[in-house]
């Protein structure tokens, strides 16, 4: 007896040490403590012995059970462990690594214009208002101090809806992205500070029109905003956007229905020798129409105009677009031609800020 236990005693902590899986060990447990395994086998045999040497024997496989229990539980947790740092190992994860733009993907030009936009007014308190592509005619006209014989509804080549005709309130796809004022100014208190950049429509095609275009509105409405307002407000974004610290500014007296009084901002550029320069003297190029919100929209939003007053603007994005990134063609824009946006596009990471301009 006492032969048999040294020799399992041996054979079976090699074959434990040397387990290369828990699989290997399992079957180990099976073979020498399990219902039939060699050392259960032993213990079976004890009742054959005389009572002295059954007592020895018994004490001895009992201690052998156990080293054996023990030496198993070991290796397994040994394996386990080997097994963690090999999952660890392989699954490795270089956070130094820099991160790597995606090779193909570009940000469209007027996306960026958006974002750099949205970014200037975001530093001025403004937040971004939304409204719908389809609208109707009490929004997009009537509101607006537009009512439906007035002539400056003609200018807008409006895009009707079928059925409009019959329609007591026509449904039509917005002219501009000052319904959105209509829609704030009737759900929101002042203060109100909302710029609402987005897609328009007007029925128009020629290389400086597209039937979709995009604005953006701006609108503050509070106790005390005048003219002075506007102008600073504008003139700060004018040369944050174009990162021209002294860009020549202009206002031109205008007419707006929805503001009065109205004026068009210009900025000054350069067009000697065929080339047109931005911030360089002589010249003047028209960005932006304006005003302080006329008395009537105000009370078309059931706001008291002896109260409160403020003032708007609305911009065309596309001709600003072209105009900082040099992009001489309109219809480029919504050609969906990779060629043209792998050279006009943006990268994930030229993140638009008021200050940092644009680290190309
Ligand atoms: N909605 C005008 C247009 O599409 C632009 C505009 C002018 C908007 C003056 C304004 C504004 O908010 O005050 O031509």
């Amino acid at each position: 007896m006492n032969e048999q236990v040294e020799r399992i005693r041996e054979e079976a902590a090699h074959a434990i040490a040397a387990a290369a899986s828990p699989a290997a060990l399992e079957a180990l447990r099976v073979s020498t403590l399990g219902k039939k395994g060699q050392v259960t086998e032993l213990m079976k045999t004890l009742g054959t012995l005389p009572p002295d040497a059954r007592k020895n024997a018994g004490a001895e496989l009992n201690r052998l059970k156990d080293e054996l229990a023990a030496a198993i539980e070991m290796r397994a947790a040994a394996l386990a462990g080997a097994e963690l740092d090999a999952r660890l190992a392989a699954e490795r994860l270089d956070v130094t690594l820099p991160p790597r733009p995606h090779a193909d993907g570009r940000i469209h030009p007027i996306s960026q214009t958006i974002d750099e936009m949205v970014a200037i007014f975001g530093e001025m308190g403004f937040v971004v208002a939304e409204g719908p592509d389809i609208e109707d005619d009490f929004h997009n006209f009537t509101a607006l101090n537009l009512p439906p014989e007035h002539p400056a509804r003609q200018s807008h080549d409006t895009f009707y809806l079928a059925g409009a005709e019959a329609d007591i309130a026509p449904k039509l796809l917005r002219t501009h992205t000052s319904p959105v004022q209509i829609r704030t100014m009737m759900t929101e208190k002042p203060p109100i500070r909302i710029v609402v950049p987005g897609r328009t429509y007007r029925c128009d095609y020629d290389a400086t029109h597209s039937p979709n275009f995009h604005q953006i509105e701006g609108l503050v409405i509070d106790r005390t905003s005048h003219m002075g307002h506007l102008k600073g407000c504008l003139i700060e974004f004018a040369r944050a956007y174009f990162d021209i610290p002294e860009l020549p500014v202009r206002f031109r007296p205008s007419y707006f229905p929805f503001t009065e009084p109205s004026a068009e901002m210009d900025i000054g550029c350069s067009r000697a020798g065929g080339e047109l320069r931005i911030g360089a003297g002589g010249d003047w190029l028209e960005i932006l129409g304006c005003g302080m919100v006329h008395p009537k929209v105000l009370a078309n939003c059931g706001i008291d105009p002896n109260e409160y007053q403020g003032f708007a603007f609305g911009m065309g994005i596309e001709r600003v677009t072209m105009l900082k990134y040099g992009i001489p063609d309109l219809r480029t824009f919504y050609e969906a031609d990779l060629r043209w946006l792998r050279h006009y596009g943006f990268l994930s990471i030229d993140t638009p800020s008021l200050t940092g301009g644009l680290s190309r």
